[in-house]
C-alpha cells in the first residue's frame, strides 16, 4: 500500500494511542480475557486481519458484529493512523490495532485464541526468493492452524492470480480444507455477506476479477 505522508502524523498517532495495543506478545494466552474485560461480557470470540490497511474492512465488520472482538495488525505508521482514526470516528469499543509487522504469529496468539483469520489484499512478493514472505506461505500457515480454534477459518481475498494459486498449492501442503472458492468472487453470492475492503473496491472500479477462498483448519 502506497504511503503518503500524513500531516501531523506523530502528534495523531498519539492522540490514537489509546486504540493500540502496545503489549500484544504479553496478551498471548490471555485474549479472551482480553476482550471480554474491553466488552463486558462474558462470551467474545476474537478475529484477527492481518494487514488491515486504512481499516475500512475491519471498521466495517466490527460495527456489523459488536458482540466480537476484531484486532487489526497494520505495520505502516502512515496506514494504520487511519484505521485507528476510523475505529475512533465510528465509537468502536470491539476493534483495534497491533502496529507491527507479524512475523510469527504463535509470538503473539495462543493455541486456539483466534475464531477466524482475514487476509485481505496481501501483498504479493512475486519474485521467487521472497516467496517466504507471503502471508499465506506454509511458514504463516501452520501458525495459523496453531492459533485457530480447530474447524474455524481464514479468509483470503486477492486480485493477484499467481499469489492465489499459490496460496491454494500451499494449502493443500498443509492438508487444509477450501471450503469456498471462486475466481471471480463478485459473480458469486459468497460477496453479499464479504466486507469490501479499500483495495478491492479500487480494483473492482477497474473491472479486476477477485480471487476468493475460504479456508478451514
Ligand atoms: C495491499 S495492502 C491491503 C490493505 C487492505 N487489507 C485492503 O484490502 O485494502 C497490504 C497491507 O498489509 C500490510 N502488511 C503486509 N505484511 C504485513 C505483516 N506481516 N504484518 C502486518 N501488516 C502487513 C502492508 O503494510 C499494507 O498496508
Amino acid at each position: 500500500m502506497r504511503q503518503r505522508k500524513v500531516k501531523n502524523e506523530k502528534a495523531r498517532l498519539e492522540a490514537q494511542k489509546h486504540n493500540i495495543i502496545f503489549n500484544a506478545k504479553d496478551l498471548k494466552g490471555k485474549w479472551k480475557e482480553y476482550a471480554r474485560d474491553e466488552l463486558n461480557q462474558d462470551l467474545v470470540e476474537v478475529y484477527l486481519e492481518i494487514g488491515c490497511g486504512r481499516g475500512q474492512f475491519l471498521a466495517s465488520i466490527a460495527e456489523q458484529y459488536p458482540n466480537n472482538y476484531y484486532i487489526g495488525v497494520e505495520g505502516r505508521s502512515s496506514i494504520v493512523l487511519r484505521a485507528l482514526e476510523l475505529i475512533d470516528e465510528k465509537k468502536l469499543n470491539n476493534a483495534k490495532c497491533i502496529f507491527s509487522y507479524i512475523d510469527d504469529i504463535t509470538e503473539y496468539f495462543d493455541r486456539c485464541e483466534l475464531s477466524g483469520i482475514y487476509l485481505n489484499f496481501s501483498d504479493p512478493w512475486p519474485k521467487k526468493r521472497h516467496a517466504k514472505r507471503r502471508l499465506t506461505h506454509r511458514r504463516f500457515l501452520e501458525g495459523y492452524k496453531e492459533v485457530l480454534k480447530p474447524g474455524h477459518f481464514i479468509e483470503f481475498k486477492t486480485d493477484n492470480d499467481d499469489l492465489f494459486d499459490f496460496t491454494l498449492e500451499e494449502c493443500a501442503a498443509c492438508g487444509f480444507k477450501i471450503v469456498e472458492c471462486t475466481n471471480d468472487l463478485h459473480s458469486t453470492d459468497f460477496d453479499a455477506r464479504l466486507y469490501i475492503t479499500e483495495y478491492e473496491k479500487r480494483f473492482m472500479l477497474l473491472g479486476e476479477k477477485i480471487n476468493y477462498c475460504k479456508i478451514q483448519v
